[in-house]
């Protein structure tokens, strides 16, 4: 069986693009991200939104007063969504396709990245993720803020059944074969039929990780632990845990 590809990456979200520019007309910044946003941005700040898919965190961001911001997302239609969602929000905001794991940009450009909705665990590979770390720790600036999401295997309990006996697969070489790393899943998504994958972590995995890629973390939470969101936010996103980290070398 073929191992999940780019291809698998980009089909999952072009099926997905009017479900993501609804939530980005309708529903915009989740409570906890404008907790977040509004703590760790100043206005002055240089963004990337890494992942910006329809500019669901674009779009309010600008509005707050963070205008300094260029957005790209691998997916070539989540990008002409976005751009013709410019006319919409009458913005004109800079929306580029690219790949987090090979950016465009010179090193030390931005202030602060960000990797919403669990964009950044949605790259196939250990090493793909590896490499896309490498590329937002190049083009940060020293101390600069990177601010993305991942979903925590120790904190969802309805799935620690699944864990278990995914971990016994891993362990007798009985996975499924599609997949690279044990925290692999291919799923449908939240109220739709997409198939969809994701690399699902545990917080020490995230926190080695940052550490081994020059990150210290700043804050992290789980989302239902601080924030009750609107149900319209619920019901499209699962419980994410949120990450601040900062580039310390
Ligand atoms: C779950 S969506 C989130 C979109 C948007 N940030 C939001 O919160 O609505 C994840 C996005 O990450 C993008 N993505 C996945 N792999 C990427 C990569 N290697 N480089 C850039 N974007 C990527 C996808 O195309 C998709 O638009």
């Amino acid at each position: 069986m073929q191992k999940i590809t780019t291809q698998f990456i980009l089909n999952q979200y072009r099926s997905g693009i009017k479900s993501y520019s609804d939530f980005t007309k309708e529903v915009g910044l989740w409570d906890s991200e404008k907790y977040v946003f509004q703590k760790y941005l100043e206005p002055t700040d240089k963004i990337l939104d890494l992942g910006c898919g329809t500019g669901r965190t674009t779009f309010p961001l600008v509005k707050l007063g963070y205008k300094n911001i260029v957005a790209i997302d691998l997916t070539p239609e989540m990008i002409e969504a976005a751009q013709s969602l410019n006319q919409y929000f009458e913005m004109e905001i800079d929306f580029r396709i690219g790949d987090a794991t090979d950016l465009e940009f010179e090193a030390l450009q931005f202030d602060t990245i960000i990797f919403s909705f669990n964009g950044l665990m949605s790259i196939p590979k250990q090493s793909n993720r590896d490499a896309a770390l490498k590329e937002i720790n190049r083009v940060l600036k020293n101390g600069g803020t990177f601010i993305f999401t991942t979903h925590d295997r120790a904190r969802e309990k309805e799935f620690f059944e699944f864990w278990k006996t995914e971990k016994e697969k891993w362990d007798q070489g009985t996975q499924n074969p599609s997949l690279y790393e044990f925290g692999d899943l291919v799923t449908t998504s939240k109220n739709e039929s997409r198939e969809i994958f994701i690399h699902i972590p545990i917080e020490k995995e995230i926190t080695d990780w940052l550490n081994q890629h020059h990150f210290e973390v700043v804050e992290t939470f789980y989302r239902v632990d601080r924030f009750d969101e609107r149900e319209a936010v619920k019901m499209k996103s699962g419980e994410c845990r949120f990450w601040i980290v900062k580039k310390v070398g």
